[in-house]
Parts: structure tokens; C-alpha cells; sequence
């Protein structure tokens, strides 16, 4: 028996990275997914890949249409929903007085209004189902700050503000709706930005007294992202809303002061 056994799924930036991941784990799971995504070719891939469980569909999140469409293609293929992934995002690395303002609406229009959008769609579908779940995908940026990354920090503070307002407002629709915060996610994402930054990062880890203060002896992956999510789209979390799902290895609650016993 699956864990997500008669769910239907709306995922969103799952055409590569946590998305793709995630999708493939909630049909291991017995969950039916729509994955949409602005790379229609890759998310077409996925989806093939996935068989008969899984169907792609264009969706850009910051378009109102693409969600009533979304919408509209998970009831008929395989009628209702039951779960939101707002996990599609964009980053962006610069400081703030060099950032241009048509990149900074850019961002926060994908990665604060699209969630929202997607929440205002999903609610009347989920409540002829009775309820449902979104779940939102945040970041570690979302639960302190760092230096380069304001535009991005700030839409995922604002989508954990979003989670808050709207476990509030959707509880008495049967709908919960909870944050995952990753300390890890796909290379994709943070190459263009950084020059070499995966192979700095991964040098970064091994050298730096941070690594060495860290918990864990390992990196986050994309499935330990993908289980954390699962099981807020599942019927185990059924009494779980509006929480902040912190998935860092406890990379943000503290060092390991050397030295110290335990260390
Ligand atoms: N990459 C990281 O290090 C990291 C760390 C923590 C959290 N996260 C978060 O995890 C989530 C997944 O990101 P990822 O790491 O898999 O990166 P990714 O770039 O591989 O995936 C993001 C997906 O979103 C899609 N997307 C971008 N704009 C879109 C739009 N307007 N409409 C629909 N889809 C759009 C992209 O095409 C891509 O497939 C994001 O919310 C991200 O902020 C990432």
C-alpha cells in the first residue's frame, strides 16, 4: 500500500531538480501527478518517463490561465485534486543596491505570487474533495538571512507568511497547508549564478571549519527533501498546518563547538 494510494497532484517546477524528484516519489507512492513547469520538452520527459501515472502540462505560475488550466486538466484526467507542490522557484545572487527592479518583481512574481495563485486555484477542487493539502516549498533562506540573496530570502520569508495566512483561512475547508525548508536542492538552480559553484561548494564543504561545525556528516539530497514532502501531502500529517518543515540536517539550529564534549 502506498503511502499517497488514490491522491491526485498538482506539482509545480517539476520538469528537473526537487520537483522531478518529488513527482517520481509520490507515484512510487500511488499518487497520480500533473507536473507542470515552464521546460515543456524536459517536463514532457519526466512524465513519459513516469507512464500513465503522470501527464506534463505548460504551466507558468506567474499566469493566472496556466493555473485554471492546470486545474482543469487534473480533473479530467484524473478527476479532482488533492495536493499542491508549490515548489517552482528562481534564484537570484547580487547585492541589493546593484539589483534591477523588473528582476526583483520577476521573482517575487514566481516564487510569492505564484504559490499564492496556485493556492486561490486549488481551493474550490480540494474542498469538493472534501479537503487537501499544499504544500510549499521554502529554503533554509526562508528561516535566517544572507548576504546576496535579499530578492530570493525575501520571497521565501514571504511564502512562509503566505503558509501561515493560509493554514489559517483554508483549516475549515479541510485544506492544511504547510512549509518545507531544504538546506538542499538541485545544482541547477545555483550554477548560473555562481561562477564554478558547484565546484566550489563541494570544495567549500570539505575545507571550511563550517563543515566541520555542521551535525550531519553529509549533504542534504533531493530525497530527503522529497520524503519531507510526501509525508505533509499524506494522510500521516493529517493534524499537521501551517508548520515550517526545516529539512537541513539542523544546519540552522546551531554549530558544533570543538572541543566541547561530543564534539
Ligand atoms: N537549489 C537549491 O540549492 C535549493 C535550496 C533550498 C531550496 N530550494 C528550493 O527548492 C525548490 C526546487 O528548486 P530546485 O533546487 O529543484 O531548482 P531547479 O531550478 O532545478 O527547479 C526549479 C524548477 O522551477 C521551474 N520554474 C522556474 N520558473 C517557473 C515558472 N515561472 N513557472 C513554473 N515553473 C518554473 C524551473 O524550470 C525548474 O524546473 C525551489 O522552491 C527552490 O527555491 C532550492
Amino acid at each position: 500500500m502506498g503511502r499517497l494510494d488514490e491522491s491526485v497532484a498538482l506539482i509545480t517546477g517539476a520538469s528537473r531538480g526537487t520537483g522531478a524528484v518529488t513527482a517520481r516519489s509520490f507515484v512510487e507512492q500511488g499518487a497520480v501527478v500533473v507536473l507542470g513547469d515552464v521546460l515543456d520538452d524536459q517536463g514532457r520527459a519526466v512524465a513519459d518517463d513516469l507512464g500513465e501515472a503522470a501527464v506534463f502540462v505548460h504551466l507558468d505560475v506567474t499566469v493566472e490561465a496556466d493555473w485554471v488550466a492546470a486545474v482543469k486538466l487534473a480533473s479530467q484526467r484524473f478527476g479532482g485534486l488533492d495536493v499542491l507542490v508549490n515548489n517552482a522557484a528562481i534564484l537570484d545572487v547580487g547585492a541589493i543596491v546593484d539589483m534591477d527592479a523588473e528582476l526583483l518583481s520577476r521573482l517575487i512574481a514566481v516564487n510569492q505570487i505564484g504559490p499564492y495563485l496556485g493556492i486561490k486555484h486549488v481551493v474550490a477542487p480540494m474542498s469538493a474533495r472534501d479537503g487537501g493539502s499544499v504544500v510549499n516549498v521554502a529554503s533554509i533562506d526562508a528561516m535566517e538571512g544572507s548576504n546576496g540573496v535579499a530578492a530570493y530570502t525575501s520571497s521565501k520569508w514571504g511564502l512562509r507568511g503566505l503558509t501561515k495566512a493560509a493554514a489559517m483561512e483554508l483549516g475549515r475547508h479541510g485544506i492544511r497547508v504547510n512549509t518545507v525548508c531544504p538546506g538542499a536542492g538541485s545544482e541547477e538552480m545555483v550554477r548560473p549564478f555562481v561562477e564554478e559553484a558547484i565546484d566550489r561548494l563541494s570544495a567549500r564543504t570539505e575545507r571550511l571549519p563550517d563543515r566541520a561545525q555542521r551535525p550531519f556528516n553529509r549533504e542534504g539530497t533531493l530525497e530527503d527533501v522529497a520524503n519531507a514532502i510526501v509525508w505533509l501531502a499524506s494522510d500521516e500529517s493529517s493534524y499537521v498546518s501551517g508548520i515550517d518543515l526545516v529539512v537541513d540536517g539542523a544546519w540552522t539550529v546551531g554549530k558544533i563547538e570543538p572541543g566541547a564534549p561530543f564534539s
